[in-house]
């Protein structure tokens, strides 16, 4: 018998205060009260690091790309191109130039709708969830009207989880071509289990698409350990900037796939009666890109990866279990979705009141949360809501902003019965 004692690594901690400190706006105040922020799943506020970077590129290191032969363009190009370096670390990609630069997730998802979906034949089927947002449904509902594939949706349990069972079904006939779900829902918060999702697709000839743009943020992503072809993610919810997002595929995906848009920087010739085609990732990325918005992303990156993601996911995940403890105290409160796995996302309703009523009466509080369909109709639909308050929790979210968050919703709630 072996004599071994395991020992217990400590879970590293996350000084909050220090992390507040970062952020300019945590200091502000919204109707004469104190921010409570708790809408980060919409988008992210910014670190002092991502806004100096921002600000010092657009200072002293700018001018355009790929272009220039002179100091500032060669400089720009490589710390542009550094961030394709840093985002294939921060992703464990196998290669840098399966990076591509996108303006948001939502694009990122249009391009592999547009480009991969132009290698799909009539009969061929997308497989996405019930829970997806817009940006993961839409899109393959313009290819499917547009290439006569057929798009299939795998239900979600009642408590939020996907249904494995029907979704393996769905796989059965082998006509799926590509499965799209994500890997954190911005409703619910459960975590899919991405791994067992592509193991299943693969046995059936699926490729895999997970839109990262909720869980990169929360816990650390490695597209090879969980077997995805396809990874999209949105800089601005990873406390980056807006207008940079990424995709990630396997470099043979993307060298079969044509060009989503065409323009410079996209090409290798032109005449006047055809044009070939860049390298990957290049090919993928037409016109002057999202360059000071890229920096900026890499500075996130850089940032968020200082701290790591151990800490920041046991700082989250003791955040949202305080919160569903929290609320569930709150009378007439009831939490949407129970997932097997959820990151930091807390939807609720309230008897009697009306979300839209529930958000309005917490930012006359202070407190910024989202309330709505949160660009998830159909989902709604399936959970018999029309819509849903949400708090969503970030690296710098306190305790107490929740505890505040559940004493304001008693108020609320007394002054409506
Ligand atoms: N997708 C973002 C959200 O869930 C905007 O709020």
């Amino acid at each position: 018998m072996s004599t071994h004692t395991p020992t217990t690594q400590a879970t590293p901690h996350l000084d909050v205060a220090a992390i507040r400190r970062q952020f300019p706006i945590l200091g502000e105040k919204v109707h004469d009260r104190p921010l409570v922020f708790l809408d980060s799943a919409a988008s992210a506020q910014k670190p002092e690091a991502v806004i100096t970077c921002m600000a010092n590129t657009m200072r002293h290191q700018y001018a355009n790309i790929h272009r220039g032969l002179h100091w500032m363009s060669e400089r720009t190009t490589e710390a542009y191109e550094g961030v394709r370096d840093l985002v294939a670390d921060f992703l464990n990609a196998p290669s840098r130039e399966e990076i591509v630069f996108t303006r948001n997730s939502t694009e990122a998802i249009n391009l592999v709708a547009h480009s991969f979906g132009a290698l799909l034949k009539p009969g061929q089927a997308v497989l996405i969830s019930q829970m997806e947002h817009h940006a993961n449904l839409v899109p393959w509902q313009m290819l499917r009207d547009r290439a006569g594939i057929d798009l299939r949706v795998a239900p979600i349990t009642d408590d939020g989880d996907l249904d494995m069972d029907a979704y393996a079904a769905l796989l059965a006939d082998g006509k799926v071509a590509l499965v799209a779900i994500t890997h954190m829902s911005n409703v619910l918060g459960t975590i899919t289990p991405a791994r067992q999702i592509a193991e299943i697709a693969h046995a059936a000839g699926a490729q895999v698409l997970f839109d990262g743009s909720q869980s990169v943020v929360h816990h650390k992503t490695d597209v090879q350990e969980l077997g995805a072809d396809f990874y999209t993610f949105t800089g601005h919810k990873l406390y980056g900037p807006t207008g940079i997002g990424v995709l990630w595929a396997r470099r043979e995906l993307l060298e079969a796939m044509p060009p989503f848009m065409g323009g410079g920087d996209m090409i290798s010739t032109v005449t006047y009666e055809h044009s070939t085609w860049a390298n990957i990732p290049h090919k993928f990325e037409a016109g002057t890109p999202a360059i000071v918005e890229t920096i900026g992303l890499g500075a996130a990156i850089d940032w968020v990866s200082k701290i790591g993601f151990d800490a920041i996911a046991a700082h989250e995940a003791d955040l949202t279990a305080h919160a569903v403890q929290r609320l569930a105290t709150v009378p007439g409160l009831n939490i949407v979705g129970h997932p097997r796995v959820r990151g930091g996302v807390v939807s609720f309703t309230m008897d009697d009141v009306h979300p839209h009523d529930i958000a309005t009466l917490l930012d006359r509080n202070g407190i910024a949360i989202r309330a709505g369909h949160h660009c998830a109709e159909p989902l709604m639909r399936r959970l018999g809501l029309s819509a849903t308050a949400r708090a969503s929790f970030g690296i710098y979210t306190q305790k107490e902003e929740i505890d505040v968050l559940a004493d304001t919703l008693v108020r609320i709630r007394d002054f409506f019965v």
